[in-house]
């Protein structure tokens, strides 16, 4: 049975949103996937800049788009940034040609719902859900298998 541990951090300020992501930022490695929950305005484009950053990608862009997937180059790997929020059918997220590079880099979804269904569960291992309430924001972190002893308490 695969280990999980769930965690759950208050982010006070943005300072703490780039804290968690350079926490993160070295456990992380090729191939590994981070699903990033959470309502519009929840901060998950913030957490995705700030990971970004802490891998050593000079040009993360943060400003709203069409697009469904940009792809950085970090220090070490490249970063494949997917917001799905207005994906719509299986075949738009197939076509994003996933498959190719799912194991050459590190890959964050936004609104990943619909890719979930579709990737396989074993390599679903970091799971972030952002929640904002207009006040205060809270990550909850399920972390599994390679992840989780990091999350112990
Ligand atoms: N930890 C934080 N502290 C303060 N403001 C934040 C934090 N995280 C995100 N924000 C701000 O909240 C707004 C929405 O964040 P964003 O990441 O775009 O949300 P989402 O991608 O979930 O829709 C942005 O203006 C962003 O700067
Ligand atoms: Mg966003």
């Amino acid at each position: 049975m695969p280990m999980t541990m769930s965690s759950s951090i208050k982010l006070k300020s943005k300072q703490d949103t780039f804290k968690l992501a350079e926490f993160l930022a070295p456990l992380l490695d090729a191939g590994d996937l981070i699903c990033l929950y959470g309502n519009l305005g929840s901060g998950k484009t913030f957490f995705a800049a700030a990971l970004a950053k802490a891998l050593g990608v000079p040009d993360f862009v943060t400003s709203p788009s069409f697009i469904l997937l940009n792809q950085y180059q970090g220090s070490k790997f490249p970063l494949y940034h997917l917001d799905l929020y207005r994906l719509k059918n299986e075949q738009e997220f197939w076509e994003l040609g996933i498959t190719d590079f799912i194991d050459k880099g590190i890959i964050l979804i936004e609104w990943p719902e619909l890719a979930t269904k579709l990737l396989p569960e074993t390599i679903q291992n970091l799971n972030l859900h952002f929640y904002f309430d207009g006040k205060n924001r809270t990550v909850d972190i399920d972390a599994k298998d390679k992840f989780a002893p990091y999350f112990i308490k």
